[in-house]
């Protein structure tokens, strides 16, 4: 197997060490943003993601999706499902995964970062170094965790939340679509599609998804 990254910015050169630690060949990466032939991290850019839809290229190809909003990066491998391709899945050899968590299609989980027994990982979870899932604790599809979160046993992430570096989440649960700022202490459960942050962390308005919050 090999693999061509989607995104060659932080997460994709993050998602391309984990590969690297995990001994799978990265090819290359695609970019709409990076001329073809750029070298990053030492792997070439392909081309833009329209490579995809090109005849042959996706087919039986792995790929990985390393973009860091939820709903972008689960659209993107929609895409390359629908161009023959398959999303992979990376977990880092340091990574402390219980064989009794589940960790969804395409998730990506970096160094020193611990799942817990019983934990569920939806489809395209990307969480980051340090982060900590408690037991039981559930995250929805693409649900993105900056890094150090401490997610409590039996917490509920909504799919496409974005939880900030360092914040902690206390045995509650938080609706889909949320945004939850950085060093954020989540003690009451937060409606989906809100905006959230301090110490405790308190709703201040709908989630804006047109500003990149990473
Ligand atoms: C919460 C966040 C998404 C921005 O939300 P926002 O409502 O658009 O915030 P604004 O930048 O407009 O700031 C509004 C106010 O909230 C405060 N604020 C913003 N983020 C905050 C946070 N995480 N904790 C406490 N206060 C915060 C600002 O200081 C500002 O206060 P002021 O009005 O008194 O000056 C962003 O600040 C954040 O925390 N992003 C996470 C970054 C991160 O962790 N990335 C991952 C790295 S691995």
């Amino acid at each position: 197997m090999s693999i061509i990254i989607i995104g060659a910015g932080a997460h994709g050169q993050n998602l391309a060490t984990v590969f690297d630690a995990m001994a799978v060949p990265v090819v290359g990466f695609l970019d709409d943003t990076k001329p073809i032939s750029t070298s990053v991290i030492g792997r070439p850019v392909l081309g833009g993601f329209a490579c995809l839809e090109q005849p042959g290229f996706a087919h039986g190809q792995s790929f990985a999706v390393g973009l860091g909003h939820p709903a972008r990066r689960l659209a993107v491998a929609a895409r390359v499902i629908a161009a023959g391709g398959r999303v992979e899945t990376a977990v880092h050899p340091l990574a402390a995964l219980s064989p009794y968590a589940h960790v969804g299609v395409g998730c990506y989980v970096p160094a020193f970062c611990r799942i817990s027994p019983g934990a569920r990982l939806g489809s395209g979870v990307l969480i980051e170094s340090g982060t900590m899932i408690g037991f039981e604790a559930e995250l929805g599809d693409g649900a993105t965790l900056g890094l150090s979160v401490t997610v409590v046993a039996r917490s509920q992430i909504g799919a496409g939340c974005f939880i900030g570096a360092g914040a902690v989440v206390g045995a509650v649960r938080i609706g889909a679509g949320c945004i939850i700022g950085a060093g954020a202490a989540v003690v009451r459960d937060i409606p989906a599609g809100q905006r959230a942050y301090g110490v405790p962390a308190r709703p201040v308005g709908p989630a804006d998804w047109s500003r990149s919050p990473v």
